[in-house]
């Protein structure tokens, strides 16, 4: 609901005595009924927040590719050359700018030679997530046996339907590095001019064209999956791969295997064996991807990877803010890796991609077998959108990439979709109203409100009571706010330092109850509507954020 600077105009001079507090506290008298209080302090700048913060993430895992992207092309699955339609529409509706493909621990045992070429004869490989425990997905699936019917091309040809940038991750684990520049060389080398441009012209979905893809990643979680290597190691492996990779006039950005969330070591480690080569290295590093999922739901009962998870949909309110908690470490992650990157680094030529991130939750609520790592998406999941992307926001300056985990049918998925069933998960929405922050200038905002309150493995325990991040483009002001409270509504002031409010609209996404998500039949429990907002006598926003909810407001400012 937007309100008018005239409304503003008449509500102002009915209450004088408001202004007057208004100048002593900064808060109008209007404010009285509020126990909350949001300042955006407009000419306190951030940064460009990069649109690629708000990008996506596919890997041949469970049901991401197949069943979720890649229905064939001669399903009856409306598709476009073989790719989901439904899919192609609802991320060009969100502007998805990039795609991280193919992995993932997939990466590091990948060959893209097997993804390209006639489709009838790829070969049949054994997928990296063959033996993953929980997995009931037949042994002859593509959840186990990777076809190779979507390959390089295919990912291009997602890419361009979608108006997303690629990102590939090239394989440091099991192939050598001549693997990296050829397949650079596949989708970047000139049009007929070797035998790999000549490769990628001809075949399913060829083009004359060059790919000209930006963004490479050398290596997965190599201190795991990705090869168990020591920093230093990885280090020494990192610049040996990027030391002669061939340009052909393609601005390459290259990303580094960053830490497992807290893992300053591994920072330190890496950083400190890249600056004894030279602080230039820096100059050749683009990103340093840091993965944080939320997951912990124990209540400091247990770290231990399995035990501590929950059920995606059936949660307890501990739990309910324990994944929250956990989300919300965020913050501290890149604060904490960007200042070990500092001292390396002071000029900060290497920034922060948070290439993997959102919620898993215990295996049990995938709605197909083939779909490993699926699971339900509840509004607390969206939750853990909105505390993840402002937090992002917030850090405009640090972070410049951040692939959520991942696209389809797989953790912090946007979408569910099984045979011709699709359904857009709360997720999804949390990325559409947040859309107006692609691009803007991130501003501070404070943030003052009761705790929430719960109990914590039987004792007394507090989470912040809101929370959220503000942009400005042009005259408009863009500001979402997260009320994490399962149960109380926040009535709150929200002044803006800087400059006049003329109108405001709201935008919410909640529902009655934390553990509602969206199904094929009923695809519309959790979406997102409009709100009441209105100008107070002093000038501020007076809005009511509900339980549980994300809100969006779009304040044009004078
Ligand atoms: O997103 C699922 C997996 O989580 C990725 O393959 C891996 O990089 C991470 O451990």
């Amino acid at each position: 609901m937007s309100v008018k600077r005239r409304e503003f105009l008449e509500a102002a001079l009915a209450g004088v005595a408001g202004l007057v507090a208004s100048r002593i506290s900064g808060f109008a008298q209007t404010a009285r009924a509020a126990d909350a209080h949001v300042e955006v302090l407009i000419n306190e700048a951030i940064g460009t927040i990069n649109p690629n913060i708000y990008g996506h993430f596919v890997e041949h895992l469970g049901g991401v590719v197949y069943d979720g992207i890649w229905v064939g092309e001669n399903s009856r699955i409306p598709n476009t050359g073989g790719i989901r339609t439904a899919i192609v529409d609802a991320m060009k509706r969100i502007k998805a700018p990039v795609i991280r493909y193919p992995g993932g621990c997939f990466a590091d045992s990948y060959n893209w030679r097997d993804g390209i070429g006639d489709r009838a004869k790829r070969p049949r490989r054994t997928n990296f997530w063959v033996d993953e425990p929980d997995s009931k997905a037949p042994v002859n699936s593509p959840a186990k046996v990777e076809p190779n019917w979507f390959g390089t091309n295919e990912f291009m040809r997602f890419c361009q339907l979608t108006g997303a940038k690629p990102y590939m991750a090239a394989n440091l684990r099991s192939l050598p590095a001549q693997d990296f520049y050829e397949w650079v060389e596949y989708c970047n080398a000139p049009a007929a001019t070797t035998t790999l441009s000549q490769m990628r012209a001809s075949g399913p979905v060829g083009s004359r064209e060059p790919f000209n893809v930006e963004f490479w990643g050398v290596g997965n979680e190599s201190w795991g999956c990705g090869g168990n290597f020591t920093p230093e190691e990885y280090a020494g492996e990192f610049r040996r791969f990027l030391a002669a990779v061939p340009g052909y006039g393609v601005p390459l950005k290259f990303l580094a295997a960053g830490p497992n969330a807290g893992d300053l070591n591994w920072t330190r480690g890496f950083f400190s064996k890249m600056r004894e080569k030279g602080e230039w290295t820096f100059d050749r590093m683009y990103g340093w991807c840091l993965h944080h999922y939320a997951w912990n739901v124990a209540g400091g009962r247990t770290n231990d990877w399995r035990a501590g998870k929950g059920d995606a949909v059936k949660f307890d309110i501990e739990q309910y803010y324990e994944l929250l908690r956990d989300a919300d470490k965020m913050e501290s992650l890149i604060e904490g890796h960007w200042t070990v990157m500092g001292e390396y680094d002071p000029r900060h030529r290497t920034k922060l991609v948070v290439d993997e991130w959102g919620s898993w939750h215990r295996a049990g609520t995938e709605i197909a077998s083939t779909h490993m790592l699926g699971q339900q998406q509840t509004l607390r999941d969206a939750l853990v959108a909105s505390i993840s992307l402002d937090t992002f926001h917030r850090h405009a300056d640090k972070v410049v990439m951040a692939n959520v985990a991942q696209l389809v049918n797989c953790l912090h998925s946007l979408f569910l979709t099984n045979e011709d069933k699709f359904a857009l998960t709360p997720n999804y929405h949390v990325f559409e109203m947040f859309m107006p922050h692609m691009g803007a200038q991130a501003v501070r905002s404070i943030f003052s409100a009761p705790q929430a309150k719960y109990t914590r493995n039987g004792k007394p325990a507090e989470f912040w009571g809101l929370g959220g991040s503000a942009s400005l483009n042009g005259k408009q002001l863009t500001l979402t706010v997260t009320n994490p409270n399962a149960s109380e509504p926040r009535a709150t002031e929200i002044a803006v330092r800087g400059a006049r409010i003329e109108s405001a609209q709201a935008r919410v996404l909640t529902a009655p109850d934390v553990h509602a998500h969206n199904t094929f039949e009923n695809p519309r429990a959790v979406e997102p509507s409009d709100g009441q907002v209105r100008i107070g006598a002093g000038g501020a926003l007076v809005y009511r954020f509900a339980p549980a909810s994300v809100t969006r407001l779009l304040v044009k400012l004078t």
